[in-house]
């Protein structure tokens, strides 16, 4: 995504990624033109991760719950770069119109739909996302959605704001770039973690009536099989996680694998993740500059952080006692942003990536086989909905349209459509 004049890498990033900061995972990258948006941009590992995307000249939008901590927040990246940058090309004349603002509560559906309305009459260009915001809850809780908080602002929240984005996305730019913030407590979901979702999808496939005349509903009072009789902490964002990570490889086989949007076919299977409207051939065709989403998830590693802050003493234990033993933020942030600046072609996508480089050997073993397979027959649907990674997204589609969410209504391939013609009248006249 970054464009540089050096030849030279400063790190080996295969054997020293553990310890870079930020700085060195940029290198000497620079985003001039790219307009990046960073969930949880505040505080930790997404403010590390802003300071630096903003020194090397990209645009950053600062998507966080709290506008008075975000404006903080922000006076504080500009604060520090104009005193201590160390990228020397950074651009400080435009730094503070290149850091914005937005508002965004993953916990609320709602909020979700406010914040790309928002994004949208900003008319601005949108080259990378980076899902960052996570909690890590130590009682059960449960959002105005009536979704237990983890699930929904873990990994729910995130797949919707990307499902909503997506054409944004794809209209800016050639390759766009999504970054999902994951975590090496995937591991602690359920296992067979494919058994625990298929019986998720079964409970949501049922009719929502029949449902609440069961007591169903009643019983449990959320959606999606994390209630207040099973919820426990490491289980649920251990199932947050890896929810993010199948999901991962679910956007990389269908829209970097599986979509050929080359292709003026109106039979192709694959495209079964847009509206109908896509299969138009003059759509297809409008579209055929556009190229692929380039999408990876990443474990920042234990970083000293405010993570624990929901559990008594979990703050000072992660700020304090465990510091000297575990990555700053600004270590923290280093995969992201080295996700966020590597140039397409040394980039992997679909992969999950830790200290910097992708390491899918650290995944949970079920969840290792669902980026190796690869959509051998492209128009056999069924293969396709037999793999977990397929299975994450019919989870959240079926959980999303529990609480009155239409997926398909909301993919609005108008945006693309409408930046695909003004592009092709441009090229031709
Ligand atoms: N720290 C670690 O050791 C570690 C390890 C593995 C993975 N991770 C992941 O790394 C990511 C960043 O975490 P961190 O360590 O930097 O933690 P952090 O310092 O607690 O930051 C979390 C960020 O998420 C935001 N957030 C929380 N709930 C939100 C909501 N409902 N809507 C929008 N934003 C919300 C927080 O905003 P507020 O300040 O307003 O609450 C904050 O900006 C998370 O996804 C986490 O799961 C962290």
């Amino acid at each position: 995504m970054g464009n540089t004049t050096s030849e030279n890498t400063q790190l080996d990033f295969s054997t020293q990624g553990k310890k870079a900061t930020a700085a060195q995972a940029a290198e000497e990258y620079d985003l001039n033109d790219k307009v990046i948006l960073v969930t949880g941009a505040n505080i930790g590992i997404g403010l590390e991760t802003c300071r630096t995307l903003a020194e090397h000249n990209a645009t950053v939008i600062m998507a966080c719950r709290d506008r008075s901590k975000a404006n903080q927040a922000r006076k504080n990246v500009i604060d520090s770069i104009v005193n201590n940058r160390t990228y020397l090309k950074c651009d400080l004349e435009s730094l503070s119109n290149r850091i914005q603002v937005i508002k965004l509560d993953l916990a609320s559906l709602q909020s979700i739909q406010e914040c790309v309305k928002d994004f949208k009459s900003r008319n601005l260009k949108l080259h990378c996302l980076v899902n960052n915001a996570g909690v890590f809850m130590p009682k059960f809780q449960s959002t105005k959605d009536n979704i237990e908080t983890t699930l929904q602002v873990n990994f729910l929240g995130p797949f919707y704001l990307t499902w909503l984005l997506l054409p944004y996305l794809f209209a800016s730019c050639k390759n766009p770039r999504v970054i999902n913030v994951t975590s090496i407590m995937h591991k602690k979901v359920p296992l067979p973690f494919a058994d625990w979702l298929n019986s998720q999808i079964s409970v949501l496939s049922s009719d929502t009536a029949e449902m609440e005349k069961n007591n169903e509903k009643k019983t449990h009072g959320v959606w999606g099989g994390i209630t207040s009789s099973n919820f426990s902490i490491n289980t649920s964002y251990g199932i947050s996680k890896a929810l993010v990570i199948l999901w991962t490889q679910w956007l990389h086989q269908k829209f970097h694998d599986g979509i050929d949007l080359t292709s003026t076919s109106t039979n192709d299977q694959d495209s079964s993740a847009f509206s109908d409207d896509i299969k138009q051939p003059e759509d297809r065709l409008a579209l055929s500059h556009y190229g692929k989403l380039y999408v990876c998830c990443i474990h920042p590693g234990l970083v000293a952080t405010s993570i624990g802050r929901n559990i008594p003493g979990g703050e000072f234990l992660f700020t304090n006692v465990m510091k000297p033993f575990i990555k700053s933020p600004e270590q923290g942030a280093a995969t992201i942003v080295r996700c966020c600046v590597l140039p397409d072609d040394l980039f992997e996508s679909g992969h999950f990536y830790v200290d910097c480089v992708p390491h899918d050997d650290m995944l949970l073993e079920e969840l290792k086989t669902s980026t190796k397979l690869k959509i051998e027959n492209r128009n056999n649907e069924e293969k396709e909905q037999e793999q977990q990674s397929y299975k994450s997204w019919t989870y959240a589609d079926k959980l999303l349209s529990k609480v009155n969410v239409d997926l398909k209504k909301e993919w609005d391939i108008s945006i693309v459509r409408e930046s695909a013609v003004k592009h092709l009248r441009l090229r031709s006249s």
